[in-house]
């Protein structure tokens, strides 16, 4: 058997994993493998000095699925229609892409029968400091980590628990914080009727490898079906601080050329909204596919 060549470490001692010396746009078959076998153990991997054009970072996302279009078109990138741009860069009075998207801590379309498996985000450029200190930081913890964490009666607690995820609430939140600075459109109705509220359990199985992962959020989560709404919300801040335990978190510091994917089962992200205009930010989004929640 040939021995591949790629390795990996610890990203920053965390639970994630960085790729040592890998060029995304060239992998063989038995690579990938060893890349897709990584991630679906790990659940978020790191590049760093990558070069990727739309058209590469769309082929290396189809290796391991189908890759949706998103859901808000207006943000996609010119000419392609599945990748979606995270930016505050103005051009006029238009934004180029959602602008200080997932400040609070999130799985990617957990409000979706069939969440998406994964997503991958290419870094093209990131706001500094005076003193050239990157900013713009993104988190990731693992949500199947604060699972295994929790006590026994804790898991039996919520074993048979569904939360409930409201996509269309948040985005109008937001768009309301955002307003002045980046004001964008309201949710269609034909949007809307896209992304009704739906219930996820509170613990899922990841489809592969079915270890069990807090499921629940606080960006999306915004109640546990035939729960009071008070019990619920101190249930969710519960599970929510589970997850979030600081010394247990990856904190990515960007550079350009950085690729990150990540598994929306397994872990869960925040991005930091600690610059503004004229710093600028600028990254490519795909996501891939997943299957329904079992
Ligand atoms: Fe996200």
């Amino acid at each position: 058997m040939q021995i591949t060549e790629i390795s990996f470490k610890s990203a920053d001692g965390s639970f994630a994993k960085e790729g040592v010396d890998v060029d995304l746009r060239s992998l063989s078959d038995e690579e990938f493998n060893r890349i897709e076998n990584e991630f679906n153990e790990t659940g978020v991997l790191v590049f760093r000095s990558q070069s990727l054009t739309p058209q590469n970072l769309i082929e290396l996302s189809k290796r391991f699925g189908e890759v949706e279009k998103h859901l808000r078109q207006e943000f996609s990138l010119e000419g392609f229609n599945e990748i979606h741009v995270l930016s505050n860069i103005k051009q006029g009075e238009r934004t180029i892409g959602s602008a200080y998207a997932g400040d609070a801590w999130h799985a990617d379309l957990c409000f979706k029968k069939a969440p998406s498996r994964m997503s991958i985000l290419y870094s093209l450029e990131i706001p500094h400091d005076e003193i050239g200190k990157p900013l713009g930081d993104t988190l990731f913890a693992s949500a199947a980590d604060a699972y295994d964490r929790l006590s026994d009666s804790q898991k039996n607690r919520i074993a048979d628990l569904r939360g409930i995820m409201q996509y269309n609430r948040r985005q109008e939140i937001k768009r309301q914080e955002r307003a002045k600075d980046h004001p964008r459109p309201p949710l269609t109705e034909e949007q809307k009727a896209k992304t009704p509220d739906i219930t996820q359990p509170v613990v899922r199985l990841h489809p592969l490898s079915k270890r069990k992962c807090i499921y629940v959020n606080e960006t999306y989560t915004f109640g546990i079906e035939g729960m009071p709404e008070e019990d619920a919300k101190t249930l969710l801040d519960e599970l929510q601080n589970e997850v979030i335990v600081p010394d247990r978190i990856y904190r990515h510091k960007w550079k350009v050329g950085d690729v990150i994917m990540w598994d929306n089962c397994l872990t869960q992200h925040k991005a930091i909204g600690d610059y503004k205009l004229p710093q600028r930010r600028k990254l490519l989004r795909t996501s891939i596919s997943g299957t329904p929640v079992e």
